[in-house]
């Protein structure tokens, strides 16, 4: 018999419960104690999984559920998710705690539910299930990622390492561009993490006795970073080298999406200048873009005249696909660099990166992906591009794996933020749909 709703919940509750906050290192034994309840489940499907130790990274879930008959010929379909989750604060936001699993008004709140536990779990158990039946007709491969939120290496790595390969791989990371309609990524942007830190001086002084003559490390930070900020709109040119445009068919199809307007109004946003909603898709979609996520120096709430000599940055571009890191990251920093103040010591570290990435709209393995979720749905599936990143997909896409990207959470999941949702009606549905996948993988051959 399948499970009940209740039965699937109280399962990823225990996910759910264990903190795998991949950025913060009181958290790394939470992060190992997820991997070995994920490796436990693919070994309850019938399969055989290990928790690999990474060096320089954290540790992979990597397990193999073989087809339940004719496995030597079976096609092998490679599955993806992540494991570890975003910091949960700022705690006073959440109404229910963040990491006990709570359904609500139809809604599973958790940290990490929609990104990605829900999408992992559900990856497990469709496969338990077939495998139970004796219905399972591809061989499946997880790879699940503890790193995924901080931008770690050691998923592509062993991607990248692994020659056998795969017939397909599903990624299964990504929202609905509306509740109920399957989406899938042509695209998603790339990503490049910097630390900036800028030094000054030796000591933070008075700057009654020096301001004016001394240099201030917060204007130099300020005048350093506005090199790679957009001005009216613009991204500067060497951020813009490489980008591969949108085709005709892509532009004329996000002409008949919800306006950027409306967009940016539902998410309470300010248009960042004057052609920012009209251009919402080309922006996000197609186009990098430069965020600074965090200033740090000086003293930002005692009242002091202190003239201070250290000022820190986290700041982050975006990148358009057809972009490089190597190259993106090399134009970023000579910005930077030749913004600073003379005698201004600044530092630049890429902290995190990842490729963007194209995926092939009409391999056999997505048509067959798509046709299983307009069957489950009922509705004609969406093909559009993200403006974030999953950089594990690049890594697919260049082996010649033909990916599926694709995902059930909603576009007001609250992913990142406090409050995080899912779905409760997707955790049945989202059994089925995934069966339903691999059932039609089947076909590949
Ligand atoms: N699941 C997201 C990627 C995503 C974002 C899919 C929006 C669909 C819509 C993923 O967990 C994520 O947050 N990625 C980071 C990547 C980074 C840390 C390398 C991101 O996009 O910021
Ligand atoms: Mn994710
Ligand atoms: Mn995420």
């Amino acid at each position: 018999m399948a499970p009940t709703h209740e039965e699937l919940r109280d399962q990823l509750a225990e996910l759910i419960a264990i903190p795998s906050v991949s950025a913060d290192p009181a958290h790394a034994d939470d992060v190992v104690a997820a991997a070995e309840w994920a490796a436990g489940r693919i070994r309850d499907a019938g399969g055989t999984a290990e928790v690999v130790p990474w060096d320089g990274g954290r540790p992979l879930v990597i397990g193999d559920v073989p087809a339940s008959s004719g496995a030597d010929s079976a096609p092998t379909v490679l599955c993806y998710a992540h494991f570890d989750v975003q910091p949960p604060d700022p705690l006073d936001l959440w109404e229910s705690p963040p990491f006990e699993l709570t359904e609500r008004d139809g809604w599973l709140y958790a940290r990490g539910v929609a990104d990605d536990k829900a999408h992992l779990f559900l990856l497990v158990e469709a496969a338990r299930q077939l495998a139970d039946e004796g219905a399972l007709p591809v061989n499946l491969r997880f790879a699940l990622d503890s790193e995924e939120e901080v931008g770690g290496q050691s998923v592509g790595q062993w991607v990248d390492a692994d020659e056998r390969g795969a017939d397909a791989a599903i990624v299964f990371d990504g929202d609905t561009y509306e509740r109920g309609v399957p989406t899938f990524y042509t695209a998603l942007r790339g990503l490049a993490y910097f630390h900036v830190v800028v030094r000054t001086g030796e000591r933070d002084m008075h700057s009654g006795i020096y301001g004016g003559a001394a240099l201030n490390a917060m204007h130099a930070l300020m005048q350093t970073l506005s090199a790679v900020v957009p001005r009216d709109g613009r991204m500067p040119e060497p951020l813009r080298a490489g980008i591969d445009p949108p085709t005709e068919e892509e532009l004329d199809g996000w002409a008949a999406l919800r306006p950027g307007s409306e967009v940016l109004a539902a998410a309470g946003a300010t248009p960042a200048d004057a052609d920012a909603a009209e251009e919402f898709y080309v922006r996000t979609w197609g186009e990098p873009a430069v965020d600074v996520h965090g200033l740090a120096g000086g003293s930002p709430d005692l009242v002091k005249t202190v003239l201070p000599v250290e000022a820190r940055a986290n700041v982050s571009i975006r990148l358009a696909p057809g972009q490089s890191v190597q190259a993106i990251a090399a134009a970023f920093e000579q910005l930077l660099r030749d913004a600073a103040p003379a005698g201004a010591e600044l530092s630049v570290e890429l902290h995190s990166h990842g490729e963007p990435a194209r995926v092939s709209p009409h391999a056999p393995a997505l048509e067959l992906a798509r046709e299983a979720f307009e069957a489950v749905f009922g509705r004609e599936a969406m093909l559009v591009r993200v403006g974030g990143s999953i950089p594990v997909a690049e890594r697919i896409v260049s082996k010649g794996i033909p990916a599926i990207v694709t995902g059930l959470a909603t576009q007001d999941a609250n992913a990142h933020s406090p409050n995080e949702k899912f779905p409760a009606e997707y955790l049945t549905r989202g059994v089925e749909v995934v069966r339903e996948t691999y059932r039609r993988l089947g076909e590949l051959a």
